[in-house]
């Protein structure tokens, strides 16, 4: 996801630093923005000079303090609270005071974040979709801490990379996941149940509403660790047993099946 931001940032023509922990996985990151572009090079929609300027406003890094003078930082890492809220707190200590301090959660509430840092008021979520560089939307979210400044600036950073921003309260799931996720759970159970296949379910979901894609290629295309996390939270969150992930879930995470990025999940790629 984050090769993903940075692509969509440098296409607008801002300057994105990709952060990783480790100089190989800024490399991998750098190297998926590189052959996505390729490909797109290759099918004629961008020209190469393009394809350039936009990899000459990507460069990485994997010291923190090399995001001392960014307007805006988004973490986007593994989706455990104490790991962001550590992340934070060492972002709290080389960002600039203006510096607006965004999440990309899935699902876990934003506050916690802001709580961590000595301005809670520049936290907020700045939430992306799979694949970042396709999808159009992206959700603003507004925990009880955040400053109208730090949301109204959020808003214009989103149109400004030319995507489309909603805004939602700090709510486990925001919109798109509350409502996205007790359908791919169901999925999930009805394949369980021995209903149908998982190939039939999604053939169904595709012609019968149009979707791009059926509810088990979507699990392996978001990740299944990052799927069970997400409706860990929202069980956790509203009690709900449409939330509570389905046991064939954790089967596949606990045998490291977790989708597309491991070659196998519900399918194997
Ligand atoms: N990374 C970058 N670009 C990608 C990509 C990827 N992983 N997959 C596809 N693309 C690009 C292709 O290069 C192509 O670009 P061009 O049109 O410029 O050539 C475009 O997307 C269409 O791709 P394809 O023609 O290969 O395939 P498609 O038409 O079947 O589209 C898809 C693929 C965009 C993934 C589409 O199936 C789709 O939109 N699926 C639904 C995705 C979705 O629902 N995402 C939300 C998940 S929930 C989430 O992300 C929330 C969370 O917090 C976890």
């Amino acid at each position: 996801m984050a090769g993903g931001i940075a692509e969509v940032v440098a296409r607008a023509g801002m300057r994105a630093i990709l952060r990783a922990r480790s100089e190989a996985s800024a490399a991998t990151a750098v190297k998926q923005v590189t052959s996505g572009l390729a490909r797109q090079v290759d099918k004629g929609k961008l020209d190469a000079a393009e394809r350039d300027r936009i990899l000459a406003n990507i460069t990485t890094a994997t010291d923190l303090g090399a995001l001392g003078a960014c307007d805006i930082i988004i973490e986007s890492v593994v989706e455990d609270l104490a790991t962001k809220q550590q992340l934070f707190r060492d972002l709290d200590a080389v960002a600039t005071p203006r510096a607006i301090l965004a999440t990309n959660t899935s699902t876990l509430p934003v506050v916690e974040m802001a709580k961590v840092v000595r301005q809670p008021e520049r936290v907020c979520g700045i939430h992306f979709f799979n694949p970042a560089q396709v999808l159009p939307l992206v959700e603003i979210v507004r925990p009880i801490t955040a400053s109208d400044d730090t949301i109204n600036r959020s808003v214009t950073f989103v149109k400004a990379i030319g995507k489309d921003g909603v805004n939602v309260l700090d709510r486990a799931g925001f919109i798109v996941n509350a409502l996205l996720f007790p359908y791919l759970n169901n999925a999930i159970r009805m394949l369980e149940d021995g209903t149908a296949s998982m190939e039939d379910i999604d053939t169904a979901m595709k012609g019968g509403c149009n979707f791009p894609m059926g509810p088990f290629a979507l699990l392996d295309l978001v990740g299944l660790d990052t799927s069970l996390s997400i409706l860990d939270t929202l069980h956790a969150s509203f009690g709900d047993e449409n939330f509570a992930p389905r046991p064939m879930l954790r089967k596949l995470v606990a045998e490291g099946r977790l989708g597309r990025k491991t070659k196998a999940g519900f399918y194997v790629y």
